[in-house]
């Protein structure tokens, strides 16, 4: 088995995309399509070291994506075939990542439910906090107020206090990542007040990251997401843990169904509690 990194090109792009169809028996479409494209060439471009694939006979077995900012590692994406799982390729995918890792003191991986990613990421030090997924019809009479919180819409001339948010609630700025989220999301919301500050990008019926810097601000931006997803959409709040009752509270009020699903691995910091992650920019 031979690993090389993951180059910023179409061919490299469309490898990936491959993998992760094979990997997680899914055929991502239209919007979704686009938005991992996005993030395997902002990745593959931004974290060379971080980005590989596992080779044999010049097949592409399986593939990890992972960053580094201002002292947080993130995993991204590990995936492998299913005919060459269980063999040790995931393992060694993650190691090859986690050495882009070095001088972090943060890691955080949206977890899939597999076990196998589960043991692994265990065995390299991270610690499991089991998640929430709430999804749904919007049932908008159910909706609580936003309390007074004046939210609008945002674009780049808001990233640098998107930026200050990210640096409240993980510890470290999305940067450049941001430029990604907003091109491949339907709207930003920003909430800036006295009482404090957040945002949230939706695409569809879905939360890709919500950052706040106070339980009100939090609650009132996912209040007004899930306001503005269309009747035609299902609602989809994910990566949930217990520290954000807040965010069940909302999604219970708008009459969305919970279910536990994978996990929010974490090593060097505990969930931030106002905040809802992006698995692929975390
Ligand atoms: C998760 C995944 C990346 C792991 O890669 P892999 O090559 O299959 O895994 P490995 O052979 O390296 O084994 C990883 C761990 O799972 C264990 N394992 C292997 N087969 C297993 C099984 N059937 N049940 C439980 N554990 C198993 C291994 O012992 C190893 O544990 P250890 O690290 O404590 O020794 C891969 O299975 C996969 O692509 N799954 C589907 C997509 C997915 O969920 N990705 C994770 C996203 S967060």
């Amino acid at each position: 088995m031979l690993l090389r990194p993951v180059h910023d090109s179409a061919a490299d792009t469309a490898a990936v995309r491959a993998i992760d169809a094979a990997a997680f028996d899914r055929t991502l479409e239209g919007r979704e399509a686009a938005r991992a494209d996005v993030r395997t060439r902002r990745l593959a471009g931004a974290d060379q070291a971080g980005c590989w694939f596992a080779e044999e006979d010049g097949q592409a077995l399986g593939v990890a994506l992972s960053l580094r900012r201002e002292g947080l590692w993130g995993l991204a994406l590990l995936a492998v075939r299913p005919e060459a799982q269980g063999k040790g390729v995931g393992r060694t995918l993650l190691d090859h990542a986690l050495t882009h890792a070095h001088g972090c003191l943060r890691g955080m991986i949206v977890a899939s439910a597999d076990p196998r990613a589960a043991r692994r990421y265990h065995g390299a030090g991270f610690r499991l906090h089991p998640t929430m997924a709430l999804t749904g019809r919007v049932d908008r009479a159910g909706l609580p107020g936003t309390g007074g919180i004046a939210i609008h819409l945002g674009d780049a001339t808001h990233f640098d206090l998107l930026d200050s948010v990210d640096r409240r609630c993980r510890g470290a700025a999305h940067g450049e990542d941001h430029l990604a989220l907003l091109r491949t999301s339907d709207e930003l919301l920003v909430a800036d007040t006295l009482a404090g500050s957040g945002y949230c990008y939706r695409l569809g019926g879905r939360v890709m990251l919500l950052a706040a810097t106070s339980r009100r601000v939090a609650s009132a931006l996912l209040t007004q997401t899930l306001a503005r997803i269309p009747d035609a959409e299902t609602a989809d709040v994910r990566t949930v843990t217990a520290e954000q009752d807040w965010a069940v509270d909302v999604a219970m009020a708008a009459g969305l169904t919970p279910e536990t699903r994978g996990w929010l691995a974490l090593r060097g910091m505990k969930p931030p509690t106002h905040y809802l992650p992006s698995g692929a920019y975390l």
